[in-house]
């Protein structure tokens, strides 16, 4: 059919043409959102997921709906080598600028100017200097402290104003621990002074445990809600839906197939969905058609992100995760991964722990790893002969 009418839109953090299954989700963050503004209690959450399953698009969701209920939103993305103050810093001017926009500096204003210069300074962080002309507060050079300081002055000013603050932090896995830690207490002092200030992040699963070890109470101040494949429902409503507002229909058996060969995960849906639209010839989009659109889907997957992640990984890397890949899907002990390659466990684990630190891999709990990218098993069988047992190449 006509490439000029594809509504599908497989991407990393481009909006999809239906934003379906996340129903729930988007209402708790939009609940939370107003409950912040109007000065109730109200609880970050932090969603955890794999590669490609629509955290990026859910926290831009999120952001759009802070903006229409009138908030004051700052979205990044972490950089892995760059300090969080140095991130957060020129985003938090904006805000103060457009809080000023609200209503001119008042005291707290011009204390959380003041604030966010001694920090910026003090973190070497780079702000722009427009308007930029109230006396420095104090920092003390402890980012934990500092932090929270900021946050309080922002988040005061911003209640003023009657008004709330909205966070988003995308990969936020790939913050530093300390700066995990800081963060963490500097929304802890938040919620127990009730300040409108929310966080929603996104980030790949062991975050959790991550957060856990920077602050054990990280535990009950955010929410985690899992975020992962879509439901049947979803799946189906992710195809359907597009193809539909085109006059395009999916036989029945091709959606079952599609649905299927995605395993429900949002970006897959995208990639088979594109690809079904441009091998069918009319509507509706048949089984003939579903399965010649999985081999140019594999094939594309293969040849793109795929292959682009395997070259990123060393040799000892590669292995580890050819090993790795012979378990299958789901998370598989450390223990046996070691095992296959004929290393102790002490040998292995500097290696595990490199694939975790690149995002390839992740830890869902002690001892267990598994893939980030969903199917990504599977392209290590196609791509690279298994192992030879370690024993057997020593005979050989
Ligand atoms: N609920 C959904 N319904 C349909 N398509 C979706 C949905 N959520 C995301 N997508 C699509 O899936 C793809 C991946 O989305 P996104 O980049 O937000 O995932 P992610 O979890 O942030 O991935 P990564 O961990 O790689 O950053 C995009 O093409 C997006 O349009
Ligand atoms: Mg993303």
């Amino acid at each position: 059919m006509k490439a000029t009418h594809n509504p599908y839109n497989p991407g990393a953090g481009v909006p999809p043409p239906d934003l379906a299954g996340r129903d729930a989700l988007i209402e708790m963050a939009r609940v939370a959102i107003v409950r912040a503004k109007a000065g109730r209690p109200a609880k970050s959450a932090i969603m955890l997921g794999l590669r490609g399953v629509g955290k990026t698009v859910l926290l831009n969701a999120f952001e759009a709906i802070a903006e229409e209920e009138g908030c004051q939103t700052a979205l990044l993305e972490i950089e892995p080598t760059m300090p969080l103050a140095q991130q957060l810093a020129p985003q938090l001017q904006q805000i103060l600028f457009r809080l000023d926009r609200i209503k001119k500096a008042g005291a707290e204003l011009q204390k959380a100017f003041g604030s966010l210069k001694a920090f910026a300074s003090m973190f070497k962080a780079t702000v722009g200097d427009v308007d930029f002309s109230f006396a420095a507060g104090q920092a003390t050079g402890d980012l934990t402290i500092d932090l929270t300081d900021l946050f309080v002055a922002i988040a005061e000013a911003a209640k003023k104003r009657e008004t709330a603050i909205i966070l988003l932090i995308d990969e936020i896995q790939y913050l530093q621990k300390s700066d995990l830690g800081a963060l963490i207490m500097a929304l802890h002092k938040i919620s127990q002074r009730q300040l409108p200030l929310l966080l929603f992040g996104g980030g790949l699963p062991q975050l959790a445990k991550l957060a856990g070890d920077a602050k054990s109470y990280a535990e009950r101040l955010f929410d985690y809600p899992p975020i992962g494949p879509l439901d049947d429902a979803g799946a189906r409503l992710a195809l359907t839906a597009p193809a539909e507002r085109e006059g395009v229909k999916y036989a029945a058996d091709a959606l079952d197939f599609v649905v299927k060969q995605t395993g429900g995960y949002p970006f897959f849906l995208q990639v088979w969905g594109a690809h079904c639209w441009e091998v069918a010839a009319k509507s509706p989009i048949t089984l003939a058609d579903a399965k010649r659109a999985t081999d140019l889907a594999v094939a594309a997957l293969d040849e793109g992100i795929f292959k682009v992640r395997l070259a990123r990984l060393t040799d000892r890397q590669k292995a580890y995760a050819r090993a790795m890949a012979e378990f299958g899907a789901d998370p598989v002990h450390s223990s046996e991964i070691a095992d296959a390659m004929g290393l102790s466990l002490s040998q292995a684990a500097p290696i595990r722990d490199e694939l975790i630190k690149k995002g390839m891999a992740y830890s869902p709990e002690r001892g267990l790893i598994g893939f980030t990218v969903p199917k990504f098993d599977e392209y290590m069988r196609r791509a690279m002969d298994p192992l030879t047992p370690p024993k057997a190449k020593k005979k050989a």
